[in-house]
């Protein structure tokens, strides 16, 4: 079992995005994945396709009420964060048992900082979404010091809305690449298609399954598998649908000859 925490200080920056397409990724690896997001409004479920109307069940709802795409489990609790015994109540639900595939992925809105920072202390893994911006560079010395940001052991940084065309874009990231040294986790192309597909009401790997945003989400989805296997987590590749699309046979892939080269 693992939690992964999926917040940002700054809000717009792809972190609900980030959150949608790692659970995508995950999955391809053999993880058993919900997505609970805990925010009022929230553009969760047009990541995954579905019309916008759609109501996500709570976290305590049964399963028969359950939405899930693509064998991710997609929940919502606004209230999460006044919940004083959200730890409890997600071992209740058996997410915190060691030694399973099952993820959760909690997608928390910037301003929610308290509860974020609450969920360090239970999640194995914290991804920060931040784009090569001036206003999201000039927050990382307060997020790193942990003074009023959300920071911890497993927080790591994951750089989207790159343009590599753009000076401005690819100054910024090379300073960020240089404050967070091992810490950035990898980084995603701003790509048209990425709207495109949402106006589409596509999934983003139908609308456009070469695009660069995708195969780098890909390989973030990779680096956290590895991280997480690195903790313990195993995951049941041979449930793993590759007859799906082909960038999930593309992680399924990577994934193995990644193992592989770790064996040899
Ligand atoms: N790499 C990208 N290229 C193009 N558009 C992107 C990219 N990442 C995110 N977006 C778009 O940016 C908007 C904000 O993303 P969202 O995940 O909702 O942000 P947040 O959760 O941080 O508030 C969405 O319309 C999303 O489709
Ligand atoms: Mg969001």
């Amino acid at each position: 079992m693992a939690l992964i925490v999926c917040h940002s200080p700054k809000g717009g920056t792809g972190t609900t995005f980030v959150a949608a397409h790692l659970a995508q990724g995950l999955v391809a690896q053999g993880a058993e994945v919900t997505v609970l997001t805990t925010a009022t409004f929230d553009p969760l479920p047009l990541h995954f396709a579905l019309p916008p109307a759609t109501r996500l069940p709570s976290l305590l709802a049964p399963a028969d009420q359950a939405v899930v795409v693509n064998g991710i489990d997609l929940r919502k609790m606004t209230r999460a964060e006044h919940e004083p015994d959200f730890a409890a109540m997600i071992g209740d639900l058996g997410f915190l048992e060691a030694g399973n595939e099952r993820v959760m992925i909690v997608d928390v809105p910037s301003g929610q900082l308290g509860f974020a920072r609450s969920l360090l202390e239970i999640a194995q893994l914290h991804l920060c979404t931040l784009t090569a911006a001036p206003e999201c560079l000039s927050m990382i010395p307060r997020l790193i010091d942990g003074e009023d940001g959300v920071w911890g052991a497993q927080s790591m940084l994951v750089l989207n809305r790159l343009d590599e065309t753009r000076r401005l874009s690819r100054h910024s990231a090379a300073f960020l690449r240089e404050l967070a040294g091992s810490r950035l986790l990898g980084r995603v192309r701003l790509d048209e298609a990425v709207p495109e597909a949402g106006a589409m009401l596509q999934p983003l790997d139908r609308y456009a399954p070469t695009s660069a945003a995708l195969t780098d989400l890909v390989q973030i989805a990779q680096a956290v598998g590895v991280r997480l296997e690195a903790e313990g987590v195993a995951f049941d590749t041979s449930a793993v649908d590759t007859s799906a699309v082909d960038t999930r046979q593309a992680a399924a892939d990577v994934r193995q000859s990644a193992k592989q080269s770790r064996v040899a």
